[in-house]
């Protein structure tokens, strides 16, 4: 195949090759008639007549059939190749090695054929100037029509649209849902992530041309300097997440969800970022009866949460003019995403009763509030197109009231949709209950959820019945059996470490992991 038929499209191709067609016969007509003009004025009617009948005769039979060696050298000089990463400058060169092509060998045939044409040195001239002229403003042209509608149709109305979005934690099981949508919206998206559970999620989207991905820990100092630079926004999800994952490593749940947020924070700071949109949790509250909203007390009773109130307190001691943290205070997620949890209450009752083992409910007047994945990242993504001074420097609790529920009341729907299921209750040491309201977030933003339990249990039975999920109980489902496996990374070398010595000052924490250390 011809190396300028390569990937071009054959429709444009051809709407491209007519266009350059219709532009050498506007040009040849014009030096035609300019020909005709002037030999006419010199002399009689007869003349003029004679003139235009051998300028018509001679298109016809000469310069039409002959006006095909352009487009074979347009063609052979990569005029029409596919242009997708060539410079202004190598474009230009193209156009003008097809438009020389053409011209020599157009007028040396025609003249060899025809010595005495009507185009003679001073009609060629038109030719060749009128050509150049509309071929360089059809493609300016086509340029500028081809950017106005793409702008138009990617993002109106939306400021620093062209820098990406910087989703930390992008390889999650949020991240990966968070990253498919904004790509899906025609935004640019970084993530940076140690792809601590592996790439698996990504993989869909890895070749998107709008999808840049830093593999690197976000407790990195250059990394993160890296990652954070040139970005629009940061969405911060990288965490070891859930209270068991935590009690894996102290020290690196401390660094990671802590330490490495301080630090991320002054790096967004220092390169001017206004919206950093941070994953906290509703876990903060710990127990109580009352109805938890954001002003009420905080009272973690883990190392998770605990890192994740520090972080709060950091984020918002970090707040001024110009840095607006946006805090979310997560219910408890359920659903299905490119990384699927079965160490989530929801997902993993749901899975043993879609593999016909007894739902046991630990604790069953517990209250918890729960959330869809995907009502997850709409509210982090209707956060991000907000006005900063609607959501900047405000802790919002991310969910909705109705999706408070006891864990009895989960085990009794996903009961109600597996007759067969056995339901089977058991102490723990679990105090974790809370119920919370979600009036802030729907006043201010107006967000509320979309999916209810019904929703997400219904979607994990069918994704068992078509067999995409083969065993729940695998490592890869489950945060803490996976860093059992696989060990929590250290954060590499010397300097790292005192780096994230500075920033992992909140007393609280610090005597929490020494103490289980
Ligand atoms: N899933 C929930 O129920 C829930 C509830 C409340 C809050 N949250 C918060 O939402 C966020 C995302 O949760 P998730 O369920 O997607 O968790 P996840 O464990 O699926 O994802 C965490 C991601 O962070 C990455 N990561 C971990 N340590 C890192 C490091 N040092 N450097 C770079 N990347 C690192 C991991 O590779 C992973 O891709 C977390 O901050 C979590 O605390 C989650």
């Amino acid at each position: 195949m011809l190396p300028t038929l390569e990937k071009a499209s054959t429709s444009h191709l051809f709407s491209r090759i007519f266009a350059d067609f219709l532009v050498v016969h506007t040009s040849l007509l014009a030096a035609l008639v300019a020909s005709w003009i002037r030999n006419a004025h010199a002399g009689s009617e007869m003349v003029m007549i004679g003139e235009a009948k051998s300028g018509i005769d001679q298109y016809f039979h000469l310069f039409l059939p002959l006006s095909l060696i352009f487009p074979a050298a347009f063609l052979l000089s990569g005029v029409y190749q596919d242009h997708v990463g060539w410079s202004l400058s190598r474009r230009i060169k193209s156009l003008i090695r097809g438009l020389a092509a053409g011209l020599i060998a157009f007028t040396s045939v025609s003249l060899a054929l025809l010595p005495n044409s009507s185009l003679g040195s001073r009609s060629l001239l038109i030719f060749c100037v009128v050509m150049a002229v509309l071929l360089f403003t059809s493609r300016a042209g086509e340029w500028a029509l081809l950017n106005a509608v793409r702008n138009r149709v990617k993002r109106p109305n939306l400021p620093g649209v062209e820098r990406p979005v910087l989703v930390v934690g992008g390889a999650g099981h949020i991240g990966s849902l968070m990253v498919a949508e904004l790509l899906r919206i025609g935004r640019k998206v970084r993530v940076l992530d140690s792809l601590l559970y592996g790439d698996g999620a990504l993989r869909n989207v890895l070749q998107h041309p709008n999808l840049e991905l830093v593999v690197g820990d976000c407790r990195n100092l250059q990394t993160a300097i890296r990652a954070v630079s040139g970005v629009d926004s940061v969405i911060h999800l990288a965490a070891i997440v859930g209270d068991p994952a935590c009690e894996q490593d102290r020290q690196a749940a401390l660094e990671t969800n802590y330490a490495a947020t301080r630090m991320l924070v002054e790096v967004a700071k220092g390169q001017g970022i206004q919206k950093f949109l941070f994953a906290s949790s509703c876990s903060v509250y710990g127990a109580s009866e009352e109805l938890m909203n954001e002003h009420s007390t905080t009272v973690p009773i883990s190392l998770y949460g605990q890192t994740k109130i520090d972080s709060e307190r950091a984020l918002l001691d970090s707040t001024d003019a110009t840095f607006r943290p946006t805090i979310f205070r997560l219910a408890t997620v359920f659903g299905l995403s490119p990384r699927p949890r079965f160490d989530l209450v929801v997902n993993l009752l749901t899975a043993k009763a879609s593999t016909g083992s007894p739902i046991t409910i630990f604790n069953g007047d517990q209250w918890r509030p729960f959330i869809h994945v995907s009502d997850v990242v709409r509210g982090f993504l209707m956060a991000l197109d907000a006005p900063l001074a609607k959501v900047g420097g405000e802790i919002f609790n991310l969910g909705d009231n109705k999706l408070n529920h006891t864990l009895t009341d989960v085990a009794m729907t996903i009961a109600r949709l597996f007759p067969e299921a056995t339901v089977e209750n058991a102490p723990t040491a679990d105090r974790r209950n809370y119920r919370v309201s979600f009036d802030k977030i729907r006043t201010r933003i107006g967000f509320q959820c979309t999916k209810d339990l019904t929703f997400g249990i219904q979607e994990i039975r069918a994704a068992f019945e078509a067999r995409e999920i083969l065993d729940y109980t695998s490592y890869q489902y489950s945060n803490q059996k996976f860093l059992l496996i696989a060990g929590c990374p250290t954060s590499h070398g010397e300097t790292d470490e005192k780096v994230m010595a500075a920033f992992s000052d909140a007393p609280k924490l610090a005597s929490a992991a020494a103490a289980g250390s």
